[in-house]
């Protein structure tokens, strides 16, 4: 008898987001989400021994089709909708020490910026998790991949960053290697050893200790097996690294096998859009101030713009200018950057934002919390929409219609299960603990 891991039956909506194999979906295209459901009959998906989607169909052809197979598991999704697993496509999860104090004080009328110069911000949170040792910081890590894995998220972004020289960088690197193998969601590692200037050093130096001694010794580590990196990332700002340095440092990442994937025009406009599409990066972040240049430039390098909802609205920034975005042909992803400033560890909320500040659509970032969130990630050839041959990265939602995870803001309830490569990792009745 054929085994097989999962099937999930008489679904009133399989939401594929896409059908056709993109690897992105851009302009229009974001409108027209793939959804698979009918008046007379429910839909089903098969899940193979090895996690990955074997068979998607009407109830009639998959359940004759698999009449006599064997199933691990089988849930009955009648009156229910199906959704790929959530993509949050830049997070900051790995620290140590308490910055409520800060929410105050920007509260209070501090800028980002002040609150970092004042010896907060960053610089707060690398003191203490410089201190914080390996076993601390991988409890606080895991706990909060568990916390995303409940509000729906199946692959996500973890940065580096907080460490700033050789040793503390590679003990959040190992962090985040360690947390991959303990909690049941998908990690893409991102070195961020460029996130701040160390109190102490200028920027060219700081850039030097990057290119000729953390990144070598990264590098070292991810040859000989020992540690699995995937991007490498600077905060390209003003105060912080410029344009020339973050450019050197993105190329020399790129050099060592890492995807290109960086903070850019956030807080001023310094065209690192345009020095980002010039050396092929894969995906920048924030945008807030980016250029018209800059957007033609993504559109034409394939460049995606991770959006992150969050930011503007704790910092209460002009919100980066997504419909141009989009009408322009970038492809545009979200992320939470859940990080000791925007504390926010929900992707069904960041796309609610993302609707009503950002003005996109609700098929926009349904787009741009699955697929695209995937591409920003160099990862949706495997992630980000129900087809056969991907991973079973799936959300069964306590309704009928998925545009209730977006509506219903703050409310995780509509999450019945969160599936990962097959198996039902958290469900309402059954919260994720591994
Ligand atoms: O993406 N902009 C730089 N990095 C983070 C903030 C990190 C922090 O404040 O600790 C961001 O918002
Ligand atoms: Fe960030």
């Amino acid at each position: 008898m054929a085994k097989y891991k999962l099937l999930i039956r008489s679904a009133r909506q399989v939401v594929q987001v896409t059908n056709t194999g993109a690897r992105a979906l851009y302009g229009a295209d974001m409108q027209l989400v793939a959804v698979l459901e009918s008046d007379v009959e429910g839909h089903s998906i098969v899940v193979g021994l090895d996690g990955k989607i074997s068979d998607i169909g009407p109830d009639s052809e998959i359940l004759d089709k698999y009449r006599d197979a064997d199933f691990t598991t089988v849930i009955n999704a009648s009156g229910r909708c199906v959704m790929p697993g959530l993509v949050d496509a830049h997070t900051h999860p790995v620290w140590a020490g308490d910055r409520v104090h800060e929410f105050a004080m920007k509260l209070a009328g501090a800028s980002y910026m002040e609150v970092h110069n004042a010896g907060g911000g960053i610089h707060f949170t690398v003191d203490h998790t410089r201190q914080a040792t390996e076993e601390e910081l991988l409890q606080s890590f895991c706990g909060r991949l568990r916390a995303m894995v409940r509000f729906g998220t199946t692959l996500v972004e973890c940065k580096s960053g907080y460490g700033l020289d050789t040793d503390s960088e590679l003990k959040m690197l190992r962090v985040i290697d360690k947390g991959r193998q303990s909690v049941s969601i998908d990690v893409s590692s991102t070195y961020c050893g460029a996130h701040a200037v160390p109190k102490g050093r200028t920027a060219a130096e700081a850039t030097d200790d990057v290119i000729k001694r953390q990144l070598p010794a990264i590098q070292k580590l991810m040859t000989s097996g020992e540690l699995r990196v995937d991007n490498i990332d600077v905060f390209c700002e003003k105060g912080v690294f410029d344009v020339t340095q973050s450019r050197d440092i993105l190329l020399a990442g790129k050099a060592a096998g890492l995807q290109v994937n960086f903070h850019g025009d956030e807080l001023h406009c310094l065209n690192s859009a345009e020095m980002g599409a010039d050396i092929g990066a894969l995906a920048i972040s924030h945008l807030e101030e980016v250029s018209r240049d800059g957007i033609g430039a993504m559109s034409r390098s394939g460049t995606v713009a991770v959006i992150l909802p969050t930011t503007a609205y704790i910092l209460r920034l002009s919100p980066p200018p997504v419909r141009q975005m989009i009408t322009e042909g970038v492809a545009v992803a979200l992320g939470s950057d859940f990080n000791p400033n925007a504390y926010c560890l929900s992707m069904p909320m960041v796309m609610h934002l993302a609707c009503v500040n950002l003005r996109m659509s609700m098929p926009e970032v349904l787009c741009a919390g699955t697929i695209n969130a995937a591409a920003a990630l160099g990862k949706s050839s495997s992630h980000g929409s129900i087809e056969v041959g991907k991973v079973a990265n799936l959300l069964v939602l306590d309704a009928h219609r998925w545009e209730h995870l977006i509506y219903q803001f703050g409310c995780n309830d509509v999450i019945e299960h969160v599936i990962w490569h097959g198996d039902v990792v958290h469900s309402k009745s059954k919260p994720c603990t591994s």
